[in-house]
């Protein structure tokens, strides 16, 4: 098989991150991180001292000239803007807070569509998260999933991501982001959060991680002919 695409998309704290990096590994195929992307032109927006929500004429400047390349010798890979290392930046509160102010510009959206296919092209066994790796960045994948969760499950996991990583989290405040997110992301006109018809939705509210990892190895398996 010379490609075997799996594109994830869903929703904030839907699971796709840690669900997609496993499920990636269990199936022998490599892990693209979309959200990171976003996330680290965002963060090296930040670094520059541009504010994305009034300045998005140097948030595209940026993106058009800045490469943006993962180490995928690291394990999470880690990513680099320009020289920037922003592996560590991309959760941080304010990161998150203006990445969704980023990924509502066209001409950004663009640009790095162009990047994620390149990459798809370069490692074209991949397991591929984001929001619209199915609908838009790679029509032609072999198996699409599109995961999703309630709000307060989402919210929950995310302060647990974040406790994990030795940051204070707050539930009340992560759960209003998370709504207030999902509605700028699903009503951007380019690139929006949906299900594609040809993609398989799974509703992992009441599925731990290991669960969703196993359903989707098996799903991918049995449509593919993996034994
Ligand atoms: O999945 P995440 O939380 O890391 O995504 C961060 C932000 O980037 C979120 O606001 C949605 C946006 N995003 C996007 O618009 N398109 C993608 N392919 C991936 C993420």
């Amino acid at each position: 098989m010379d490609q075997l695409i799996v594109t994830l998309d869903g929703p904030a704290g839907s699971g796709k991150s840690s669900v997609a990096r496993f499920l990636a590994k269990r199936l022998g195929l490599e892990f693209l991180d979309t959200g990171a992307m976003y996330r680290g032109l965002t963060a090296k927006a930040l670094h520059r001292g541009i504010n994305p929500a009034t300045e998005s004429h140097a948030v595209i400047e940026l993106a058009r000239n800045t490469p943006m390349r993962f180490d995928w010798n690291e394990d999470p890979p880690r990513l680099y803007v320009g020289k920037l290392d922003v592996t560590d930046r991309i959760r941080d509160r304010d990161v998150t807070g203006s990445t969704s102010e980023v990924a509502c510009l066209a001409a950004v959206r663009q640009v790095l569509v162009e990047t994620q296919r390149r990459i798809g092209k370069e490692h074209p066994k991949l397991v591929t998260e984001g929001r619209d790796q199915g609908s838009v960045v790679f029509p032609q994948a072999n198996v699409k999933f599109f995961l999703d969760a309630t709000p307060t499950i989402r919210a929950k996991r995310r302060v647990l991501q974040l406790q994990e990583a030795g940051k204070r989290a707050d539930l009340e405040q992560i759960r209003r982001d998370i709504i207030e997110r999902d509605r700028r992301d699903s009503t951007r006109k380019e690139g929006p959060l949906i299900c594609p018809d040809d993609a398989i939705r799974v509703d992992t509210s009441g599925m731990n991680r290991e669960q969703v990892i196993s359903h989707l190895e098996n799903l991918v398996r049995e449509k593919m002919n993996i034994p």
